[in-house]
């Protein structure tokens, strides 16, 4: 078994099941409401974990009772917790979102009221046993110092970074990864339309990088280390929720890459997996063959 280790967020997510999506000054009534355990680096760790692999998962948590359903649920999905900071003051980060029933998409506002994780924390975890490292593209000072610290303690792990978001100075990570996964919020922020395009010009700029870039119902598209491009169709299913499918989309290519598979084929694996995931509420989806 692999043992990977993914840093970043875990939230709650209170989830609104709607028929309909509120306009602005509306007032509607809910069909369900759930609550999750959340976050990118969390839920890819938990997929990563159902696919076999031994997952450990790095953040910040709170002191308060939503932390601690955070640490049951990554706890029963076999994901160890370690070199946590847990902060006496704040509060579970908190997203409340809206899915729509019918498509399954879903709006998130998201409430933060907790440091994000450090460096000085990071470099307290022994990495000796790992084979991949993946962060959230979050907070950039602390997170350079975390890849770097990464590549110096250990030269040969994978090291993965996810672009969800532009940021300030955001870029200045890229050329500490061997692989970048780009959301199509990051890549339209660039002015970009097209991922093909966007990836074209990224893959000039960090040669020998494996890049993927999700596209929604348009699927996704990945450059190989060589610089050829390669597109994945969507998986036709009726989506029924498609929180964490982005987080699902990622532990598949960090589990196809870990197998030996090619950029190709990873990226194929991928979108099957986050297929399967957008087809079922929450992340106990079942795995395709
Ligand atoms: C889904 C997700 C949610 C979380 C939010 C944080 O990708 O990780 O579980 O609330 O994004 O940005």
């Amino acid at each position: 078994m692999t043992r990977i280790l993914t840093v970043g967020v875990a939230t709650l997510d209170v989830i609104l099941l709607v028929d309909r999506y509120p306009a602005e000054n509306d007032k509607i009534r809910a069909a369900g409401r759930r609550y999750r355990r959340g976050g990118n680096a969390a839920n890819t760790a938990v997929v990563l974990s159902r696919l076999g692999h031994r997952c450990a998962w790095a953040g910040t948590l709170a002191r308060d009772e939503a932390a601690q359903h955070i640490r049951d649920d990554l706890e029963r999905h076999g994901v160890t917790l370690l070199g946590c900071r847990v902060h006496a003051q704040g509060a579970t980060p908190t997203s409340y979102v809206i899915l729509g029933r019918a498509g399954g998409s879903r709006t998130i506002v998201h409430y933060r009221a907790l440091p994000e994780y450090e460096a000085a924390d990071f470099r307290h975890i022994d990495l000796s046993s790992f084979s991949w490292c993946h962060f959230e593209g979050r907070n950039v000072t602390e997170t350079r110092a975390m890849l770097d610290h990464a590549r110096a303690r250990r030269p040969d792990l994978t090291l993965s970074l996810e672009v969800e978001k532009p940021r300030p100075d955001i870029e200045t990570l890229f050329s500490c990864a061997d692989l970048l996964f780009f959301s199509r919020e990051y890549a339209l922020s660039q002015g970009t339309e097209q991922a093909p395009e966007f990836l074209h010009h990224w893959q000039r700029a960090l040669p020998g990088k494996r890049l993927f870039c999700t596209w929604g119902e348009a699927g996704a598209w990945a450059a190989d280390e060589a610089g050829c491009l390669h597109h994945a169709p969507a998986r036709l299913v009726q989506p029924v929720d498609t929180l964490g499918a982005g987080d699902t989309f990622n532990a598949g290519v960090i589990d196809a890459c870990l197998r030996g598979y090619t950029t190709e084929e990873a990226l194929r694996w991928a979108v099957v997996l986050a297929g399967s995931k957008c087809g079922q509420e929450g992340l106990d989806f079942p795995i395709p063959a």
